[in-house]
């Protein structure tokens, strides 16, 4: 199977994502995203939702998404039990498990990070971080949540990722700087900056980011993506 997949950044972490009967979101924090150019209702379709973990600007408008287009939600079981637990269809997996479904396969990757679920009744335990390993037709994403640099990114230079996801606004997760080590790591084709500049705390360059990943790894390309611009790949 090889089907053209479009890509639309949502700004900070959340991308929209078309392949064919395949749509889905990861990370879907749509309404209060300062940098998403969508409301709730521009999305039209929607099949699967990925949740790297539970903190607000990631699990965002899953709940309301989910219950409106009977989408399933893969995550962490913490998560997954806690939407199912509403009413929403979940695939729980964990960190190192993978699945093949109907569109392709799905990995858990780790991540170093917290995941805590903000409710109604306060905090509760989201489980484990993690980034999702997506191999759809011809193409391996991987959306690495959000994360410190690990050791663990070497291994993902033998899944040949096409295009990978990486946060660079550091404070709560890689800086620039560790999101050029972590490209060194992955080796992947092509690479997206994300989780930055959403918030004061987490101002970057990604510009600069290009330039320099591009410098020490001539066989790579940084995409610097605008909230909304849509790539085909
Ligand atoms: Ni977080
Ligand atoms: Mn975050």
């Amino acid at each position: 199977m090889s089907l053209a997949l479009e890509l639309t950044y949502l700004g900070h972490s959340a991308f929209y994502i078309e392949s064919g009967p395949f749509f889905a979101l990861i990370d879907p924090f749509i309404k209060g995203n300062p940098k998403c150019p969508w409301t709730l209702d521009h999305i039209q379709h929607l099949t699967h939702i990925f949740v790297t973990h539970g903190h607000g600007d990631h699990i965002g408008d899953t709940l309301a998404l989910a219950k409106k287009f009977d989408a399933l939600v893969i995550s962490n079981f913490e998560i997954a039990n806690y939407l199912s637990q509403q009413g929403i269809r979940t695939h729980a997996m964990h960190v190192g498990g993978r699945r093949s479904f109907d569109f392709g396969t799905v990995k858990l990757t780790p991540a170093l990070h917290g995941s805590s679920i903000q409710t109604p009744e306060g905090p509760r335990d989201g489980g484990s971080p993690c980034g999702f390993l997506l191999t759809i037709g011809p193409h391996t994403l991987y959306h690495a949540g959000d994360t410190g640099l690990t050791m663990d990114m070497q291994l993902l230079k033998e899944d040949q990722v096409t295009l990978a996801m990486v946060p660079i606004g550091g404070n709560y997760t890689m800086d620039a700087h560790d999101a050029k080590r972590s490209v060194s790591f992955i080796a992947p084709k092509k690479v997206i900056p994300m989780h930055y500049d959403t918030f004061d705390l987490i101002k970057a360059d990604p510009h600069a980011f290009k330039a320099q990943v591009e410098a020490e790894n001539p066989e790579v390309e940084v995409l610097v993506v605008t909230p909304g611009q849509v790539l085909s790949l």
